[in-house]
C-alpha cells in the first residue's frame, strides 16, 4: 500500500464516486420514462454478455434514498451522475416528462442536504432511441437538440448543480453506436457532431448561468510504443519516447523504433488528441483533416467546439502500449498490445494496472492544453470479489489500486496541476455495459439477486482516507 501519509490535496478536493444513470438506474419503462438507444440495444441485439439488460440494474430509481444514506455512510463529499436524457424527455424533443423531471429534483436535493456537491453528466451514452430514429448522432440536428436539452437541464437544476458534463466519452459513444454504420462518412459525422454537441452544451449552459462550470468527460490514455515481440520487446518509457533504451536492435522484425513511435503517435490522436485538440486548441489534428473520409465540418463549427471549457474531466484506466502494423498500402498502422499479451498486471476488463499513467495524462492536459482545472471523473478497478460468510468483502486489492492512483494524482498536484477532485468508479456494483453483469467495479457490493447493498472493505477503507485528508487543515493526510 502506498504511503498515503506523504499526500497531500486541497482542503476543498471533491471526493466522490461516479455513476451512470443506465448503469443504475432500472425502472426503464416507469413513470413516462421514453425507451433509449441503450433500452433497445439490449432488448433487440446480442452484444450484451449472457443476455443482461438494465431493465431492472441495481433499481436505483426506487433506492436512491439508501443510495444517498451510503454515500453519507462512505463520507463522500461529491456525486457524480447521470441524467437519462430519455426519463426527463422521453422522445428527445417536445413534450418534458414532470415524473422524470422530479426523480432527478428529489436526488439532487437530497444530495445538497447531505453536504454532498452534485456533478451531472447530460449524456453517459444513452439518447433517447426517438432521436435515434432520426439519425442520432449521424445527424446533425442532434447538436441542436442536445444544446436545448442541455439548456432546459441547467435552468432546473443549475440553482444546486455547480459542475456540469456535457458527454461522457465519445470516443465510446461512436465506437458504441448502434446499428454501427456501414458508410465511413456517417462515423466521421458521429465523431464531429458529438463535438459539435459539446460545443453548444457548453454555450447554452453558459448561457443559463455564466457561473456553471461546464466540461467534457472522456477518457485518456497515456499511449507508449513497443517494439518487438515476446520476450524481447521493448516499451519505451514516458519521457523516452524518442529511444528504445536498449532495444533489440535497430530493428525487431519488419519493424524499426521510429515505426513503433509512429504507431503510438496514431494511437495518441485517435485515443486522446481527436478529443483534446478540438476542445481547447479548436482545430483538429492535422491527421484527421487529412484522413480519407473528412468530417463535415461547416464553418464557424471548430469556434463552437473550441469554446474553452471550464474544466477537464478525465476518466483514467489504463495506458495503452500501441505496436507497428502494416498496413495493406505498406504504411504503418498501430495495434493495442494487451497486458494479457505482455504478461502485465490486469483487472478482469483486461486493462493493464497502471497507475503512474495518471500523473503523465494530468501533466499532459496541464502541459499542453493550458492549464485547465481538472477532475477524475472516473478511476477504478473490476476485480472478482467474493461474499465471505461473515458478509465482508475483503478487497484490498481495490483499496490498494485507489491508493496508488491517488499518490499519483497528489505528485501532479505538487507539480502544479490544478485537479479539483477524484470519483471513483464506482459506488455499486452495476450493469457493465457490453460485460453484463460480469464486472465488479463498486465500493459497495450488490448481490445481484436480492440487489442487497453491502459495503465492501475498500468502501470503509475510501471513507477513512476522506475523513483524514478532511481533518488535517491543509488537506494533507
Ligand atoms: C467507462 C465508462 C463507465 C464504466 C467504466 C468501467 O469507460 O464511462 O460507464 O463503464 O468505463
Amino acid at each position: 500500500m502506498e504511503n498515503l501519509h506523504d499526500l497531500s490535496f486541497p482542503a476543498d478536493f471533491l471526493w466522490g464516486t461516479a455513476t451512470a444513470p443506465y448503469q443504475i438506474e432500472g425502472a426503464w419503462n416507469e413513470d413516462g420514462k421514453g425507451p433509449s438507444n441503450w433500452d433497445w440495444r439490449v432488448h433487440n441485439t446480442t452484444y450484451i454478455k449472457d443476455g443482461a439488460t438494465g431493465d431492472v440494474a441495481v433499481d436505483h430509481y426506487h433506492r436512491w434514498r439508501e443510495d444517498v444514506s451510503l454515500m453519507q455512510q462512505l463520507g463522500l463529499t461529491a456525486y457524480r451522475f447521470g441524467i437519462a436524457w430519455a426519463r426527463v424527455q422521453p422522445d428527445g424533443r417536445g413534450a418534458w416528462n414532470a415524473k422524470g423531471l422530479e426523480f432527478y429534483d428529489r436526488l439532487i436535493d437530497a444530495l445538497v442536504d447531505a453536504g454532498i456537491t452534485p456533478l451531472v453528466t447530460l449524456c453517459h451514452y444513452d439518447v433517447p432511441q426517438a432521436l435515434v430514429e432520426q439519425g442520432g448522432w449521424i445527424n446533425r440536428d442532434m447538436t441542436g437538440w442536445f444544446a436545448d436539452y442541455a439548456e432546459a437541464m441547467a435552468r432546473r437544476y443549475g440553482d444546486r448543480v455547480r459542475w456540469w458534463a456535457t458527454l461522457n466519452e465519445p470516443i465510446c459513444i461512436a465506437d458504441g453506436f448502434v446499428p454501427a454504420p456501414d458508410d465511413p462518412h456517417d462515423l466521421a459525422a458521429i465523431q464531429h457532431h458529438l463535438l459539435l454537441a459539446h460545443g453548444r452544451g457548453v454555450q447554452a449552459i453558459r448561457a443559463v448561468n455564466p457561473a456553471l462550470q461546464v466540461g467534457l468527460v472522456t477518457c485518456l490514455w497515456p499511449v507508449h510504443p513497443m517494439l518487438g515481440e515476446g520476450n524481447t520487446a521493448t516499451i519505451a518509457k514516458p519521457g523516452e519516447r524518442l529511444q528504445f533504451a536498449g532495444s533489440a536492435g535497430d530493428t525487431a522484425g519488419a519493424f524499426t523504433p521510429a515505426d513503433a513511435i509512429e504507431a503510438a503517435r496514431q494511437a495518441d490522436i485517435a485515443t486522446n488528441r481527436a478529443f483534446l485538440d478540438p476542445i481547447f486548441l479548436g482545430r483538429y489534428p492535422q491527421d484527421i483533416l487529412d484522413a480519407p473520409i473528412p468530417r463535415p465540418i461547416r464553418d464557424g463549427d471548430m469556434a463552437i467546439i473550441g469554446t474553452r471549457p471550464d474544466y477537464m474531466g478525465i476518466n483514467y484506466y489504463s495506458r495503452i502500449v500501441a505496436a507497428p502494423t502494416r498496413q495493406p498500402d505498406g504504411s504503418i498502422g498501430w495495434r493495442w498490445v494487451g497486458p494479457a499479451e505482455r504478461g502485465a498486471p490486469h483487472t478482469t476488463m483486461g486493462w493493464e494496472i497502471y497507475p503512474e499513467g495518471l500523473h503523465e495524462t494530468i501533466m499532459m492536459v496541464h502541459r499542453e492544453y493550458g492549464a485547465p482545472p481538472i477532475i477524475i471523473t472516473e478511476n477504478g478497478i473490476a476485480e472478482d470479489d467474493h461474499l465471505d460468510p461473515d458478509g465482508r468483502i475483503r478487497d484490498a486489492y481495490r483499496s490498494e489500486f485507489i491508493a496508488a492512483h491517488l499518490a499519483q494524482i497528489s505528485r501532479a498536484i505538487a507539480d502544479g496541476a490544478r485537479v479539483r477532485g477524484y470519483c471513483c468508479w464506482t459506488l455499486l456494483d452495476n450493469f457493465e455495459w457490453d460485460m453484463g453483469w460480469s464486472q465488479r467495479f463498486g465500493l459497495i457490493y450488490v448481490d445481484h439477486q436480492t440487489l442487497a447493498r453491502i459495503v465492501k472493505d475498500s468502501g470503509w477503507w475510501y471513507r477513512d482516507i476522506i475523513a483524514q485528508v478532511r481533518r488535517s487543515s491543509g488537506g494533507s493526510i
